[in-house]
């Protein structure tokens, strides 16, 4: 059965520096497929390992549906909380076959028998890998254990699943084809699942809901959609999809999720949070993503092409608004362009920031990543 996952507050410090974990709260729904993304040392792992129960919480509370699970007073040892865990390293025994790793944890429980090899079959078939159960690990590539370990799972019957990059160590194309086994996993289990990973492109396909950490703390937890369109900060809109940012003057703004601003000496009509009023005449950050930007139309601003770049499908511009130097733009264009010619660049929309909105100074444009 699936198990709503309750942190409250949850912090988790260390003897030397800032919280690892600060003061996080977010409700995981039974069921849900939640993704964890941020940059190398946020808190991810820290803070799997505390609804793991491999550390305890400084403060604050975990709840697992309505039963606490750590808090004051109170810690559920690893072993009662029926929670399963693949990290990025396979950590299957190597010494035991295939069908011993997946049985183990069956062995555990007691399940033993034609039952057991029954159970250890039926995970093998939902990872895709029916009759490996005499092989050794060491017989395996790189997919094939990640894809044992996650049988191991599945045997498990485990409400809650909690997955530490387990795709890292696995090159681009298996990735891509694990992706579809995640699918079929989560479908399968119903398990809540927790899923760290680097890859953005991974978290948007797979996850219900994507949460952003900082520094131990979760600056957004939406769907992926939500997140890449309307980022609640600079630092989400800058961390997820590479957005750039840029003042405006905001010139109109009725309240209908719509607001018309000054940019780059042009006017443009973007997105800002439906019932946000932000005050005309003031300045707000917008969030400007390649998509945003379109070439060679016949309105926009003038841009110099800084570098241009064969992606394939199409050429990467980055470009820097004449009416802005030091602004730089990612945008996709068909055709190549000449580093240093002009072009005309229109906004086609973007995003006022909700936590930028109406500020009293202008500073200048900043750049961003190319
Ligand atoms: N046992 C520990 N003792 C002291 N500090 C720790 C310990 N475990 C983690 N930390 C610190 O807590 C912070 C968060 O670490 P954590 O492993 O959760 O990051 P992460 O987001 O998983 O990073 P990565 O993406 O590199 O795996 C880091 O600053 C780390 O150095
Ligand atoms: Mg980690």
């Amino acid at each position: 059965m699936a198990v709503s996952i309750h942190l409250e507050g949850l912090t988790r410090r260390f003897d030397r520096g800032p919280a690892a974990l600060d003061d996080v709260s977010l409700e995981i729904r039974a069921g849900e497929f939640l993704a964890l993304l941020g940059p190398s040392g946020c808190g991810k792992t820290t803070l799997l390992r505390l609804i793991a129960g491999f550390e305890t919480p400084s403060a604050g509370r975990l709840r697992f549906d309505d039963r606490l699970i750590a808090g004051p007073g109170c810690f559920v040892q690893p072993e009662a909380r029926n929670v399963a865990i693949v990290f990025q390293s396979y950590a299957l025994w190597p010494h035991m076959t295939v069908g011993e790793n997946v049985g183990y944890p069956l062995r555990v429980k007691g399940v033993r028998g034609a039952s057991q090899a029954r159970k250890v079959a039926e995970a093998l078939a939902a990872v895709d890998l029916s009759g490996f159960e005499a092989r050794r690990p060491a017989d395996l590539s790189g997919g094939q254990r990640q894809r044992v370990a996650l049988a191991r799972c599945l045997a498990m019957e485990p409400g809650i699943v909690l997955l530490d990059e387990p795709l890292a160590n696995l090159d681009v194309h298996l990735r891509a084809s694990m992706e579809e086994t995640f699918r079929a996993f989560h479908k399968r289990t119903g398990a809540t699942l927790v899923y760290v990973t680097h890859d953005q492109g991974e978290a948007m396909a797979l996850a219900d809901r994507i949460a952003v950490m900082e520094r131990g703390r979760i600056l957004q937890a939406s769907a992926p959609a939500t997140l890449y369109a309307e980022p609640a900060s600079e630092a989400v809109a800058r961390f997820v999809g590479h957005g750039a940012i840029a003042d405006a003057e905001i010139l109109l703004a009725p309240g209908d999720g719509h607001a018309r601003v000054r940019l780059f000496g042009t006017q443009a009509d973007i997105r800002c949070a439906a019932g946000a009023r932000p005050l005309a005449g003031r300045m707000g950050r917008v969030c400007l993503r390649a998509e945003d930007l379109e070439i060679d139309g016949p309105e926009g601003f003038a841009a110099r092409v800084l570098s241009s770049t064969f992606k394939g499908s199409h050429v990467r511009l980055v470009v820097e608004p004449l009416a802005a130097p030091g602004t730089r733009l990612a945008l996709n264009a068909p055709h190549r362009r000449s580093e240093g010619e002009t072009v005309r660049v229109a906004l086609r929309d973007g995003w006022l920031l909700p936590d930028g909105a109406a500020v009293a100074a202008a500073p200048a444009c900043e750049p961003v990543p190319a």
